[in-house]
């Protein structure tokens, strides 16, 4: 028996559900987010955020199997992230993260990855 990992701690997969649903949720009324998002529907970007949270926590590697190494900052360049939708994303994202109701402890493993990604996927000084 090996230690149980974050993805398995936090609750598996319907955690990782909820998280990125209502995260998409906030999205798609978001002004500043979701001009962002190049197709209209926003299924397929929730799948592909739902998979890549899951195997980063230590669930399935699904998301690596479809789409190959994450290669984050790569896969953002095309968008203008600024500080402005820096903060809007986090926003979304503490809501979403609110609506788990995670043990503190665990939220706040969860929260400060979310926060220092955020800020690693800036790419721009000043929103257009
Ligand atoms: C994809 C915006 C931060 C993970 C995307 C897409 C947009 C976007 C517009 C394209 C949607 C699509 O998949 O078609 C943003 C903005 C951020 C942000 C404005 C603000 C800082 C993050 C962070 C993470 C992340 C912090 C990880 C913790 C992903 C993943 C994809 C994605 C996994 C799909 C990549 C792929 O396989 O193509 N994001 N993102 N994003 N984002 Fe973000």
């Amino acid at each position: 028996m090996t230690a149980p990992n974050f993805y398995e701690l936090v609750g598996g997969e319907p955690t990782f559900r909820k998280l990125v649903d209502v995260f998409y949720e906030g999205v798609a009324e978001d002004p500043v987010l979701r001009p962002l998002y190049p197709e209209e529907d926003l299924g397929p970007a929730n799948e592909r955020f739902r998979l890549f949270l899951i195997q980063y926590w230590g669930g399935p590697a699904t998301y690596s199997e479809q789409r190959g190494h994450p290669r984050l900052r790569m896969r953002h360049a095309p968008f203008v992230i600024g500080p402005a939708e820096r903060d809007a994303w986090l926003r979304r994202m503490r809501v979403a993260v609110d609506a788990l109701e995670l043990d503190p402890e665990h939220e706040a493993v969860l929260w400060e990855y979310l926060e220092r990604a955020a800020h690693f996927m800036v790419n721009a000084d000043e929103s257009p």
